[in-house]
């Protein structure tokens, strides 16, 4: 049996252990990345004058061909023959010379799987991440539709999950947006991180033919190339990124899942999932079960231990390329697809919900106005803790009459400080409440508008 090191050896490997090595079932999602990586490797080695120019063409010629068929014919990756590759770049590697023989044999000169492995990689995520960023910009335009949609029904906001003080359900959804603007950028720190041209690092040392790696990057699309070969040919910090990145997305999608699934449940009530968006039981008939929801949260654990699970593979490991390294591409496209699949789900969730105005504006009162009560006394010149101290005693006598502030009289409301006159009515109310806020990034109206008006600027340009 010919192996790419078959030289070497005396004695075939055991069937097994190559089975066990084999990376080709999943690393064949590189297929196309491998095709343009090695007909950048002709062009470079034919400029070095490493190839003649007929050989050259032929190879050239022959892997477009492997490209076309790859991206057409699923079936071409099970044939017979590529059974035993061992990975995607032998795969290539034997379809080329079953083509084109000699010539053929000639593409790997001067380069090794190492390096390929991490232009492989890295060309791929250059294609997939922009792709990502654009399911992220999904769901924040989902979340912006609802924002806007929300007009100006108020519900609790909640620390502890205890109610805490009124805000716009608008203020609730952007406040989902911004972790996913953030996951957003982080993905665009990676796409910097990964703009890096690996070739010319060959298996450790550098290659001893004279390729001219700027005009390769330049050709690839890299825009700088690695500082060191031992590094380079070793290096997955990109692919930790990749996962750190999708893990923390991961962590907020499964927020926005776990407030949406309270929200929507009969206890809470402020909002309804469509039909499209939520599953029935076998046996309970009243049941609207958030079940997407729910795999969304799941999901996020399995990332998570992704991102993990790598970095405990990549920490012992002495500089340089070892085979450990193969285990990045599993933990990479399973974050990867874990990731695409939850995106699209809290998206179509998201676009399905309606707002049960009344429930959540009538839940934003009451006693979660008790801070409105204490500023009132400090307009009135009464120092905060003093103020603090006042309405605590009132809401204590409030609960254990089962009153709210509206149930108070004038006289009651004086009994309590001499300071309450007969404005402090329209004072306590929700409306009143986000009214007074001042800041940009409250839940004052106005401030709400212009968040959402700055977050539609950015869905346009990022969708
Ligand atoms: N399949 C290998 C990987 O994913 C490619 C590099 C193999 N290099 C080697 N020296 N065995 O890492």
């Amino acid at each position: 049996m010919v192996h790419l090191w078959s030289g070497r050896f005396d004695g075939d490997p055991d069937k097994a252990l190559m089975d066990f090595g084999a990376s080709f079932g999943f690393d064949r999602r590189l297929f196309e990345d491998d095709v343009t990586g090695s007909l950048a490797w002709v062009e470079a080695l034919t400029l070095a004058g490493v190839l003649t120019a007929e050989d050259s063409a032929a190879i050239a010629t022959a892997l477009v061909e492997i490209r076309a068929r790859g991206t057409s014919d699923p079936s071409f990756f099970s044939s017979p023959e590529a059974a035993s590759d061992e990975d995607v770049h032998s795969f290539v590697e034997r379809e080329l010379v079953a083509r084109i023989g000699e010539a053929g044999r000639r593409l790997h000169t001067g380069r090794s799987r190492n390096e390929q492995v991490a232009v492989d990689l890295r060309l791929y995520l250059k294609r997939r991440v922009p792709a990502m960023q654009r399911t992220i910009a999904r769901v924040v335009g989902a979340l912006l539709d609802r924002a806007e949609a929300a007009g100006d029904a108020l519900m609790p906001s909640y620390t502890h999950m205890r109610r805490a003080q009124p805000i716009l359900v608008s203020h609730f959804f952007l406040a989902h947006v911004a972790p996913l603007r953030r996951d957003h950028q982080r993905f665009a720190v990676l796409l910097d991180e990964i703009d890096e041209l690996p070739l010319g690092s060959g298996a450790i040392a550098g290659t001893s033919y004279g390729i001219d790696v700027h005009a390769l990057a330049t050709n690839l699309g890299f825009s700088r190339i690695v500082a060191n070969s031992v590094d380079a040919t070793g290096d997955r910090d990109f692919v930790s990124t990749f996962l750190h990145a999708a893990a923390v997305t991961m962590v907020h999608l499964s927020r926005i899942a776990e407030d949406l699934i309270l929200f929507t449940s009969e206890e809470f009530g402020f909002l309804d999932l469509s039909d499209a968006s939520a599953t029935g039981s076998s046996l309970m008939p009243q049941k609207k079960n958030p079940d997407p929801l729910e795999l969304v949260r799941g999901k996020s654990g399995r990332v998570i231990g992704r991102l993990a699970g790598w970095l405990s593979t990549m920490k012992g490991l002495p500089i340089g390329y070892s085979k450990d390294l193969q285990e990045d591409k599993e933990a990479l496209f399973d974050a990867e697809d874990s990731l695409r699949g939850s995106l699209e789900a809290v998206a179509s969730v998201v676009s399905g919900l309606s707002i049960t105005a009344t429930v959540s504006t009538g839940a934003a009162s009451g006693l979660l106005l008790a801070t409105d009560v204490a500023d009132y006394l400090v307009a009135k010149g009464l120092p905060f803790r003093d103020a603090h101290e006042v309405v605590g005693a009132l809401v204590r006598r409030l609960i254990a009459e089962g009153k709210s502030f509206d149930d108070l009289t004038a006289s009651e409301w004086t009994s309590h400080s001499e300071l309450f006159g007969a404005d402090i009515k329209e004072w306590v109310t929700p409306a009143a409440s986000v009214g007074r806020k001042r800041t940009p990034q409250s839940t004052r109206p106005d401030a709400v508008i212009a968040a959402l008006t700055e977050a539609r600027r950015w869905f346009a340009t990022n969708a």
